[in-house]
């Protein structure tokens, strides 16, 4: 269990005794249970499984391994997956018609393009040309829209997810002050979004490559978000005792003690930081299993507008 104390008092001896490590493993195991009970609720009542296609260009390992563990989880939940692949040199008007017909198709209910796009698409095209009723990445700007204006409807991911775990973990949000590391569209924008909403009520602060101090103002954090893509960044002394440490980065660093020749670390140095957090999540197991079990949750909303 967490230290007994406030991550709003100051530093003491007394609230960085105890850290709860975030199980997002766990977590997200049950997010795909009560996923899959809904979706057999679903079918139990004559309608079809809820479907979910995934394109994804070329044979980047990263990208392929995704996708792979997104249509595990989609079998495991009663959700009907299919990937379609193409070729890296597939021309942005092929892949435009794909997610038009797609569009069209009644029995398809979600369509994800997975990301990054070989250079010569127009990503942001691409992006705008899902259908907003069935983007359940929450990326084309209508959906982004109502996520900032906080209308019911498709979440992003990752943000979503982390949402989940601050919840599900006991952590205070309201009135708290949230730092977000990191200003990208898929993750540190819409992450800012969602604390800032009416009833999480967080105060926000989002940093970024010109931010001035930046280990101030993490340090400043009740609740952390490390989404900057660069190993172990954030050190002990970016930390406030007893902060809310949540940890988006997946990184691989060159290690020749291992038969793959690199291990995988995210944006926080666990190792530091874990000693003096009230929670933190861990890489690999926090963050990035609740990324899949969120996307479970959209399609099924895309299939039948519950969540
Ligand atoms: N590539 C890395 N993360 C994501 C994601 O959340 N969605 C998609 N479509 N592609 C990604």
């Amino acid at each position: 269990m967490r230290s007994a104390s406030d991550p709003l008092s100051p530093p003491t001896a007394a609230n960085t005794s105890v850290t709860q490590i975030i199980d997002g493993k766990a977590i997200a195991a049950t997010i795909r249970l009560e996923v899959a009970d809904h979706v057999r609720e679903h079918v139990a009542a004559g309608r079809r499984a809820p479907s979910l296609k995934v394109v994804l260009l070329g044979e980047d390992p990263a990208s392929a391994s995704y996708v792979r563990g997104k249509n595990r989880a989609c079998a495991e939940t009663g959700i009907d997956s299919e990937t379609l692949t193409y070729g890296a040199d597939l021309s942005e008007a092929d892949l435009l018609q794909i997610i038009r017909s797609l569009n069209e198709d009644a029995s398809v209910d979600g369509i994800l393009v997975q990301l990054p796009l070989p250079d010569h698409i127009d990503e942001q095209k691409v992006l705008r040309a899902v259908s907003p009723a069935k983007d359940v990445d929450c990326f084309h700007p209508e959906n982004v829209g109502r996520l900032v204006i906080g209308e019911p409807g498709f979440r992003p991911a990752t943000p979503a997810g982390i949402m989940e775990l601050l919840k599900r973990s006991g952590v205070e949000t309201r009135g708290r002050s949230a730092v977000v590391i990191g200003r990208s569209n898929i993750v540190g924008k819409p992450m800012a979004n969602l604390l800032v909403q009416k009833g999480i009520d967080a105060t926000v602060t989002v940093c970024h490559s010109r931010t001035v101090d930046l280990p101030a103002v993490a340090r400043s954090a009740d609740i952390l978000i490390a989404a900057i893509g660069r190993a172990e960044f954030v050190t002990a002394e970016m930390v406030k005792p007893g902060a809310a440490v949540i940890d988006v980065g997946m990184n691989r660093v060159g290690d020749p003690s291992r038969d793959r020749g690199y291990r995988l670390c995210g944006d926080v140095d666990f190792e530091g930081v874990a000693p003096i957090a009230g929670w933190i999540t861990p890489v690999p197991g926090g963050v990035g299993p609740m990324t899949i079990a969120m996307l479970l949750k959209n399609t099924l909303f895309a299939a039948t507008g519950l969540f």
